[in-house]
């Protein structure tokens, strides 16, 4: 028998039925006796009564229990979208039939109604101080159904409890699962009681923060750089349609705490999100000169025990932790920590600019850069980003050729710059580095191409980076031996 058919027997039909047969009982009772003939208080008097009482009661509770329960559904399916909690269709139930039990009594038994009330009204108490817990769970659910503050799907934390993902939500009880795959089955009374946290709403994306403390020799702008540009490198984070920021804490004995603002696009990416941006964070004070922490989320400069240290110093100490200058020898670095230039970029002030001549190189101390390629059709295209530790400006200084891109800091950024004639004087002895910047410009030449979607295939890249070598060789007039 389907579903449906049962529910319209067991619910309704029967219900109905049986209704119908006591209520026909009653009058058939009180047609059939001739009240004037039976004796007060006599046997026939008692049963007749007692006959139409009974019966007269069940068409009373069971007519009116169907229509409460059908309202209460109602109710709860126009709230909700659920049926009534069981419970409290039980409860209204009960009272129906000590309603009715008691006015039977009173009309059809002449019973004195002021006893019954106390009776019944002490029966519902004790039930009542013996339900209290499911009642105050029920009673709770019932409010939380009507103020929806959480929904299936939604990632809460509760006051005492792990985070967890709401699966189901009954009258009774809220059942969370953990990112541990953990179920926790959380009493409505309990949750109603207990301030908790709501992570998806009203969006699915909300803001950390982070402590850090940086020395007091790192600049408000060196802050803002190192820090907004470690979120702005993760796409996760960046694509919530809200900014980071960085605020100051608090100054203490040893420097000041910068408070990281980012953004978590939803709850389940936090901890990986969370864990690329401390990565970031760490990186870029590395390339920025500043120390790793020696506490947890606590941050210290290492610039105080450097203030002796000379800005060359560093610089030369920056270069040789940069991929491509890895193997040129403490004389070579100092060529390039003197000969270089450190510039500040502001954000959104174009570093190259495309079709520009140009014969400098530059690596990325602080801060992030945007490659953008103007298509010929006039559309900018996003070709590449550059973050600390990276270098940009090879392929017009090795090659003579126009800038091929424009590189736009997306936040404040600091570079290095180094120019062709410092260059040259590294290369001359270096093949190795020509070697390894042919590969570089080769393997960015052939992606560009392939974003811009050329109509002819690209090259091979180590085939175009064995071009690229001779043709840096006769630009820079060295013979290959
Ligand atoms: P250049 O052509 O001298 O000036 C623009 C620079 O952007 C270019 O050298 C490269 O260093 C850099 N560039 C071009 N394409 C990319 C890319 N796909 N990824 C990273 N950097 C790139």
């Amino acid at each position: 028998m389907a579903n449906y058919e049962k529910k319209l027997i067991g619910k309704i039909l029967l219900p109905l039925f049986v209704t119908l047969v006591f209520s026909w009982l009653t009058i058939y009772w009180s047609l059939l006796i001739d009240w004037t003939q039976i004796k007060p208080d006599s046997m026939a008097d008692t049963l007749g009564r007692a006959i139409s009482g009974i019966s007269l009661y069940v068409a009373l509770a069971i007519t009116s229990r169907l229509v409460v329960h059908q309202a209460l559904d109602f109710w709860a399916r126009q709230r909700v979208k659920m049926d009534a909690p069981k419970l409290l269709k039980d409860l209204s139930s009960l009272i129906l039939w000590l309603v009715a039990a008691v006015l039977i009594a009173a009309k059809v038994f002449a019973v004195e109604i002021s006893g019954l009330l106390t009776a019944s009204s002490v029966v519902i108490a004790v039930i009542g101080f013996a339900l209290r817990t499911t009642i105050a769970d029920i009673f709770s659910g019932i409010s939380m159904a009507m103020e929806q503050p959480l929904k299936v799907g939604d990632w809460i934390q509760i006051t005492g409890y792990d985070a967890g993902q709401v699966v189901e939500t009954n009258w009774r009880a809220t059942k969370l699962v953990t990112p541990d795959q953990l179920t926790i089955v959380v009493p409505n009374s309990q949750l109603a009681s207990r301030p908790f946290i709501n992570y998806s709403t009203p969006e699915p994306f909300f803001r950390i923060q982070f402590p850090i403390l940086l020395g007091y020799d790192v600049t408000a702008h060196q802050a803002e750089r190192i820090l907004l540009s470690a979120v702005s490198q993760v796409t996760e984070s960046m694509a919530v349609p809200r900014k980071p920021d960085v605020l100051i804490g608090e100054f203490k004995e040893h420097g000041v705490v910068w408070n990281v603002r980012c953004w978590m696009p939803n709850y389940p990416s936090l901890p990986p999100v969370r864990y690329e941006i401390q990565r970031r964070l760490l990186r870029n004070l590395h390339y920025s000169g500043c120390s790793v922490p020696n506490k947890a989320l606590e941050l210290i400069s290492s610039e105080d025990t450097a203030t002796k240290r000379s800005r060359k110093a560093k610089e030369f100490s920056f270069f040789r932790q940069i991929d491509i200058f890895e193997e040129l020898t403490l004389e070579e670095l100092q060529i390039l920590s003197e000969k270089c230039v450190t510039r500040l970029f502001l954000k959104g002030k174009p570093v190259v600019r495309q079709g520009e001549d140009g014969d400098s190189l530059f690596v990325v101390k602080e801060g992030k850069l945007s490659v953008i390629i103007t298509t010929p059709e006039g559309r900018n295209l996003p070709v590449g980003h550059l973050i600390p530790g990276s270098f940009f400006g090879e392929m017009s200084l090795l090659t003579g050729s126009p800038r091929s891109a424009s590189v736009m800091p997306d936040v404040d950024s600091v570079v290095l710059e180094v120019t062709k004639e410092t260059f040259r004087q590294l290369l001359e002895k270096r093949m190795e580095l020509v070697e390894l910047l042919s590969k570089t410009l080769a393997t960015r030449q052939v992606a560009n191409q392939l974003l811009m979607q050329a109509d002819e295939p690209p090259p091979e890249p180590e085939k175009l980076s064995g071009q690229i070598f001779k043709s840096i060789l006769s630009f820079f007039r060295f013979s290959n031996n």
